[in-house]
């Protein structure tokens, strides 16, 4: 949920790498909830399609958010710039939280706000995914050119909350399923390297930068 960049490393690389067009990837990114909706609509999802299709959007959101923060670090280390797509892959990561959520309060809880409150408020592994999704709401309110512009600096250091929101996302996840198998550890992976790719984020553009200049100097 990041700018069209005008950071240094996006102007050395001018030309986003745009083989989809970003409406396209809405769409796209939009399939798996239609799908996931349609399968339960049509009686097959499972003998218990509300959880069934609650837990989809949750993992598609995680995914998406993931996605999200990859985009930085791949362009970084040499690889496509993708940063056209970030902000379409962050409100993506929205949306299907935003969907998780409603099914949450809708089809799981019947809107019953005297069992919703509590478990909001006393079950930590909730109160932790309703921090995250608050968090992601002045993200995904800011992720046009508009907020860009009129909040300057101040921009890039509210989206630092997508590290926050990632974390919340993750440990809901993680303890909303009490376990720590496959599944778990490779979101906590994932997530664990492109945050610590932010935080040694100075060395590793030095070292590639050296990396560049030697490649240089070696073909002249
Ligand atoms: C960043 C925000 C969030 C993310 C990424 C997220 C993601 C997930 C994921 C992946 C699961 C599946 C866990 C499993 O396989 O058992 C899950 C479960 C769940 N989430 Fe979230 N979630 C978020 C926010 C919320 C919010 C705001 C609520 C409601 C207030 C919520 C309610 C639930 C519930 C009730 C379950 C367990 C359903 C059950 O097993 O009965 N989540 N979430």
């Amino acid at each position: 949920m990041t700018a069209t960049s005008t950071r240094p490393a996006a102007r050395a690389r001018p030309f986003n790498w745009l083989p989809v067009k970003i409406w396209a990837l809405y769409i796209v990114g939009l399939i798996p909830a239609v799908w996931y909706f349609y399968l339960g609509a049509t009686g097959n999802l499972g003998a218990d399609p509300v959880v069934t299709f609650e837990h989809n959007l949750g993992f598609w959101a995680i995914r998406f958010l993931l996605a999200t923060l990859a985009v930085t670090p791949i362009f970084i280390l040499g690889g496509p710039n993708l940063i056209a797509y970030r902000r379409a892959l962050g409100l993506l990561g929205f949306w299907y939280v935003l969907f998780h959520f409603t099914v949450y309060l809708t089809l799981d809880r019947a809107l019953d706000f005297s069992a919703i409150i509590p478990d909001i408020v006393k079950r930590p592994y909730i109160t932790i995914g309703m921090l995250g999704f608050i968090m992601l709401i002045p993200l995904a309110l800011t992720s046009n050119r508009f907020s860009i512009r009129r909040l300057g600096p101040r921009w890039n250091k509210l989206h630092k909350l997508s590290y926050l929101v990632i974390i919340a996302g993750v440990v809901h996840f993680v303890m909303s399923t009490k376990v720590l198998i496959v599944e778990q550890t490779i979101y906590i992976v994932l997530t664990a390297l492109l945050l610590g790719f932010r935080v040694f984020k100075k060395p590793i553009m030095n070292w590639r930068k050296e990396r560049m200049k030697a490649k240089r100097l070696a073909k002249a």
